[in-house]
């Protein structure tokens, strides 16, 4: 059975629901991970954990080695990966606390290592990128969704800035007006590393605040921390749902 993936970011540098968990470090061709990989199962089907920002939580959004990340995760064995981020919402119908299921994304990043495809080349690549998230895993994200009975939208469109500093309010509306949803920074470029190397890759977003300028002067970090939290239990029994959809689609 191939083993899911899946990349905590913040509020989540642990998976402490895992058994038989075991660490190990991956060399890649593109230097170090942000953190050795957790080996564990949960109910039964393998988990592979990586902590996107490092155990102790410290390397910012913009110096995250993403290559190696998904690199590490792929040589692993990791079939599957569900992506998990915190992010700010500027949709009304997607509140603090909740989970969604992005299906579309724009990047908004800058000098981000963004490819594999540089070096060495026989020709030149360019993967299709319409749909920047897999369908299949999707799927399966949204069935367990259901199942969890976690409260959880299904479509939206993912912002990914450049950051660490969070947004000015003139940059949210201008995120609305692109049609934007939800606002994080890690999102890219991990989602086209992981389809470069034919990986079914799915976002699973974590609200963990109003965007800048849409709920008073300033964001409150307590606050986010607050519905980060609350949003990391859904995300717990959501898991559980998603390893049964897996286990159910392999027998
Ligand atoms: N903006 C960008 N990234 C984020 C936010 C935000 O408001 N909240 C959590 N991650």
């Amino acid at each position: 059975m191939s083993a899911l993936g899946v990349i905590g970011g913040t509020g989540l540098s642990q998976l402490v629901y895992l058994t038989e968990v075991n660490k190990r470090v991956i060399k890649t061709p593109y230097g170090e991970p942000s953190s050795a990989l957790t080996f564990g199962k949960l109910d039964g089907v393998d988990v592979i954990f990586m902590a996107r920002h490092g155990y102790g939580h410290t390397i910012p959004p913009h110096k995250i080695n993403y290559q190696a990340n998904i690199w590490a995760l792929k040589e692993a064995g990791a079939a599957n990966i569900v992506a998990v981020t915190t992010v700010g919402s500027m949709n009304q119908t997607m509140a603090p606390g909740h989970l969604v299921l992005p299906n579309q994304l724009i990047d908004y990043t800058w000098g981000r290592c963004s490819t594999y495809f540089e070096d060495d080349l026989e020709q030149l690549v360019h993967i299709d990128f319409t749909k920047p998230y897999s369908v299949g895993l999707r799927e399966q994200m949204i069935t367990a969704m259901m199942e969890a009975k976690v409260i959880a939208l299904n479509e939206a469109v993912y912002a990914c800035t450049q950051g660490p500093r969070l947004e000015t309010a003139a940059e949210i509306i201008k995120l609305r007006r692109d049609g934007c949803d939800l606002v994080g920074m890690t999102g890219m470029p991990e989602a086209a590393l992981a389809k470069e190397l034919k990986l079914d890759y799915a976002c699973c977003a974590v609200v963990a605040n109003w965007a800048a300028g849409l709920d008073g002067d300033e964001i409150n970090m307590n606050a986010i921390e607050a519905s980060a939290s609350e949003g990391m239990l859904k995300l717990r029994e959501f898991l559980k749902a998603l390893v049964k959809q897996i286990k159910k689609a392999e027998s």
